[in-house]
């Protein structure tokens, strides 16, 4: 006989749980958003913060976003889920929306749910396509904590936990050189982040960029732009392969693609992935209708909304007025940014906190990085500034 189950009893809304049933993988910090609008948003406690952080660049459009809410409740109560299986109009809309602004020449759309899942299969994409197993990469590189993508991961070995990384891998300086020497007729694939996001907002610049589509096309091998941070209009145009003009054969985007819910893509040039056929790769949840409607309604608000050309603005300003206090330089590309200080970032990102400000840390201890909702709003650039001013330099 099975033992008999206690009854589920659901703490009320405002009760916080007596002991935590969760794993404790996370340093958090000492507020709970319950709830948020634009780029701001409400605590537990009542307290009212900026958000600079957007949930690691997934909050896109902010909080309670008209067109995504909409899109999300109206898709939830027609049909909240099938599976691949089926065909599903909206995931076509997604995926035509998705590809349309895509890097000239990337129109095949591949729908997965994390970043970390886009590199794992952009991977065996170049894999199938090469018929080569070693994969270059760039120091600082992040691309994800699954077994192919924290192999790629710079300095992963802390967390790795695996016994072995599934192929071999070559990390490089941000140096052509260095990276046309490592890439050769060996190489299946050159992964690169074009703004490196969790080594604190760090351009790799266009020149390495235009070197890794030189050394990776002369070897035949595939270049994979890991826009997953930096994607999706963040840096003031839709990716960073249009901002800087290089195009890679595979592209993978995430973190805000559906605004909040989890979504992420691989997007291919056709010949990469023409040997591709049914039962090569899948996935249960990727291309569920309720995250392609959302999707569809980011993409939408991102070029209706005037989103990209705002990011810039925004990122000009951040530039021009928050170099003050601790912060001695401001790296970074549109609204991923990281503010160089002279103090260690988590103490600015806790004197910040205090004074309402959300802010981000990054891999380096010295810079405090800002990626923030793009309905960002000048006069909230304003008061971070004035925030910074305040703290002891
Ligand atoms: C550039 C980049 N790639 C991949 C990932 C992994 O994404 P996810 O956490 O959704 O698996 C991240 C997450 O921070 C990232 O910044």
């Amino acid at each position: 006989m099975l033992a008999p189950l206690p009854a589920y009893q659901a703490a009320s809304e405002d009760e916080a749980p007596r002991a935590s049933a969760l794993l404790p993988v996370y340093a958090q910090l000492p507020v709970e958003p319950v709830a948020g609008r634009g780029a701001l948003l409400t605590t537990r406690d009542g307290r009212r913060l900026v958000d600079f952080y957007g949930g690691h660049a997934v909050a896109l459009l902010g909080y309670r976003h008209p067109r995504l809410t909409a899109a999300i409740e109206r898709q939830a109560r027609e049909l909240l889920f099938q599976s691949n299986a089926v065909p599903a109009a909206v995931r076509e809309r997604a995926a035509a929306a998705l590809a349309a602004i895509a890097p000239e020449g990337l129109d095949r759309v591949l729908f997965v749910n994390s970043g970390a899942e886009a590199n794992e299969n952009a991977l065996r994409l170049a894999f199938r396509a090469t018929g080569r197993s070693r994969v270059v990469a760039l120091e600082g590189a992040f691309h994800g904590r699954t077994a192919a993508a924290a192999a790629v991961t710079w300095r992963s070995e802390r967390w790795y936990a695996f016994p072995r990384k599934p192929f071999e891998v070559v990390f490089v300086p941000h140096e052509a050189d260095a990276l046309a020497a490592a890439v050769d007729e060996t190489t299946a694939a050159l992964i690169v982040e074009p703004v490196q996001g969790v080594a604190g907002a760090v351009p790799v610049g266009r020149d390495l960029l235009a070197a890794a589509r030189e050394a990776t096309g002369r070897a035949g091998a595939l270049l994979i732009f890991d826009e997953v941070q930096c994607g999706l209009g963040r840096l003031g145009a839709p990716f960073a392969a249009r901002l800087y003009d290089v195009t890679p054969d595979l592209l993978t985007v995430g973190k805000g693609l559906a605004g909040g819910l989890p979504a992420a893509a691989v997007v291919a040039r056709a010949e990469a992935v023409a040997a591709v056929a049914p039962g090569d790769l899948g996935t249960t949840f990727g291309g569920g209708p309720v995250v392609m409607a959302a999707v569809e309604a980011v993409i939408g608000a991102l070029l209706d909304e005037g989103l990209m050309p705002r990011v810039r603005v925004l990122s000009e300003r951040i530039r021009r007025r928050c170099r003050v206090g601790p912060v001695a330089a401001i790296q970074g590309e549109g609204l991923l940014l990281g503010l160089r200080t002279t103090r260690p970032a988590a103490a600015i990102q806790r004197e910040l906190l205090e004074r309402g400000f959300l802010v981000g840390t990054s891999a380096d201890p010295h810079v405090v990085r800002l990626l923030p909702p793009l309905v960002l709003e000048a006069a909230q650039v304003d008061a971070l500034a004035a925030a910074l001013a305040e703290l002891p330099a």
